[in-house]
């Protein structure tokens, strides 16, 4: 379960988008910050000695937080995209942190050898049972994984906008929390806390939201996403469905974001 369960992602074009943004991801990341910022300090790193894995970890933002915070613990970043490796690398140049090229759904560690597990907006893109079972595997017995991810009121504005073009599935569809605990759970982790956010961003235009969409390589993974291209026609009559449903001149997207502690202890 990660995305609603009657949606399939596409994993190699997740791997591709997030490839091709490794360049202009930062410059679109600021809610991606905040976040990973709000999430340290909601559900701090725990001072055991051990191993500490940034899943997903992009241009490495969380990861230089993370050094920062615990300097003399062994740091992995992982990640299913190279460039975004690769620039994480180049920014955190000087830090201690060892990078690796995997997919969170198939993480090449044995088990309990990673004290605590913590993922910045990457889960979203992934099963979470599938990775959630792993990430029980490898963690120690008195490890935690924390993580923030979308929930499923996330660009509800930008939803309901392409609802008034046609039927396909044109964003992201994102499990909410009772789900996200359940799948914890049925993974067989305990003392679990889920808190939710909603965000509302504000833009000057729908398309100045559409190309931060673009710049973070969050493009619409669904397999039930419509192949062909959108016509500029079909672009035109979202954008008005959009500003129609605004009150003021900005146009608001909303971002829910599920922020997640669970322990690993029996
Ligand atoms: C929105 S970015 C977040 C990056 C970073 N954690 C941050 O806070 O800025 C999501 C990242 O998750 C990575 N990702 C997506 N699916 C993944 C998977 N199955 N395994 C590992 N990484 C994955 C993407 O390549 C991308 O770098």
């Amino acid at each position: 379960m990660s995305m609603k369960s009657e949606y399939r992602l596409d994993k190699a074009k997740i791997q591709r988008a997030f490839a091709a943004a490794a360049d202009s991801y930062d410059a679109a990341a600021a809610l991606q910050r905040q976040v990973g910022l709000t999430l340290l300090r909601r559900f701090p790193l725990q001072p055991q000695p051990g191993v500490i894995l940034d899943l997903g970890c992009g241009t490495g933002f969380l990861t230089r937080q993370m050094v920062v915070s615990f300097e003399h613990q062994p740091r992995l970043a992982m990640d299913i995209a190279l460039p975004m490796l690769a620039a994480s690398r180049q920014r955190n140049t000087g830090l201690s942190v060892q990078y690796l090229c995997a997919d969170a759904e198939k993480m090449p560690f044995r088990a309990g050898c990673i004290q605590q597990v913590y993922s910045n907006l990457a889960l979203q893109w992934c099963q979470l049972a599938t990775v959630f079972a792993d990430c029980r595997r490898l963690l120690a017995a008195d490890g935690q994984l924390v993580f923030a991810t979308f929930g499923p009121a996330t660009l509800r504005e930008l939803k309901a906008a392409w609802m008034a073009v046609d039927d396909f599935s044109h964003v992201n569809e994102f499990v909410g929390a009772v789900q996200i605990d359940a799948c914890l759970r049925q993974a067989g982790f305990q003392q679990i806390a889920c808190e939710t956010v909603v965000y509302p961003v504000a833009y000057p235009s729908v398309m100045a939201l559409m190309r931060e969409l673009k710049g973070l390589g969050a493009h619409n993974v669904n397999t039930a996403r419509n192949r062909e291209m959108t016509t500029r026609k079909q672009m035109q009559k979202m954008i008005a469905s959009y500003e129609a449903g605004m009150a003021g001149a900005e146009i608001i997207a909303s971002y829910e974001i599920i922020y997640v502690r669970a322990g690993r202890q029996v």
